[in-house]
């Protein structure tokens, strides 16, 4: 069986032209054979997804893309639609239940990226990879990014650093967090040059409060916030 850098070679997606081919095989060659689900939010001439098509020999996948194709690939089923509507995204859902993979290689602006994060990723299966591509564009203003304000809130690269507070935010210090509300659903976030993989892993000491201490560590925080960050 030829491996991904080898398949890849066949088709001319951006994904070798960036190197990005290179970082997926080493993630994604462990579950080659498995029976998965993958979702690719952007078709464009279809070159990624014939490149999964021919990776995973077992997998059921899905490409989005705003833009209607007036071609098919076999064995891939096409939704046309935007990616920041929730609306169009649970028609995929409807029909895929849940992901094992997701790509978003789609609009590439911040605020399209986290809203179709946060839609998706309850929908990641457990040791599920949620992946986001061409992240410079989080510095460049026209995608939602900013150039000079490296900690502008919006950016789809401070939305993924965020999460990596969910990864053990939980062990510690309690009634002073910030939720967010992936804590406790963090493996880990792996940025690489443009690109990241998050993987998804239920953890099973994260801690809940209830109503009532909620609203107790809320009073306690409003008193102390002066002092407590
Ligand atoms: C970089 S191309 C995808 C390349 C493809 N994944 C590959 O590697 O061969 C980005 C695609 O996203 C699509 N797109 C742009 N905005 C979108 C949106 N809001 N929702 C869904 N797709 C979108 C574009 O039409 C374009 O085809």
């Amino acid at each position: 069986m030829n491996n991904l850098i080898e398949i890849g070679k066949k088709y001319p997606s951006n994904k070798n032209r960036f190197g990005f081919i290179q970082i997926y095989e080493k993630y994604f060659n462990d579950i080659r054979n498995d029976k998965i689900n993958i979702l690719e939010i952007g078709i464009d001439k279809g070159d990624s997804l014939r490149i999964w098509r021919d990776y995973f020999p077992n997998a059921k996948i899905c490409g989005v893309d705003i833009v209607k194709k007036d071609f098919k690939i076999d064995g891939v089923d096409f939704f046309f639609g935007d990616q920041s509507d929730e609306i169009f995204l649970k028609t995929i859902i409807d029909k895929f239940n849940s992901f094992d993979i997701i790509i978003d290689d789609g609009s590439h602006i911040s605020k399209h990226i986290i809203s179709s994060f946060n839609y998706l990723y309850p929908y990641l299966n457990n040791n599920g990879l949620y992946i986001v591509e061409d992240l410079q564009t989080s510095y460049i203003p026209r995608y939602g990014g900013s150039r000079l304000k490296l900690n502008k809130f919006n950016t789809s690269m401070n939305f993924l650093k965020r999460l990596t507070d969910c990864i053990n935010y939980e062990q510690n210090d309690r009634p002073f967090y910030e939720k967010n509300k992936f804590d406790g659903m963090i493996k880990y976030v792996h940025f690489y040059q443009n690109i990241v993989f998050v993987k998804k892993e239920a953890s099973k000491k994260y801690y809940h409060p209830n109503k009532k201490q909620k609203s107790f560590i809320n009073s306690i925080k409003k008193l102390f916030s002066k002092v407590f960050y």
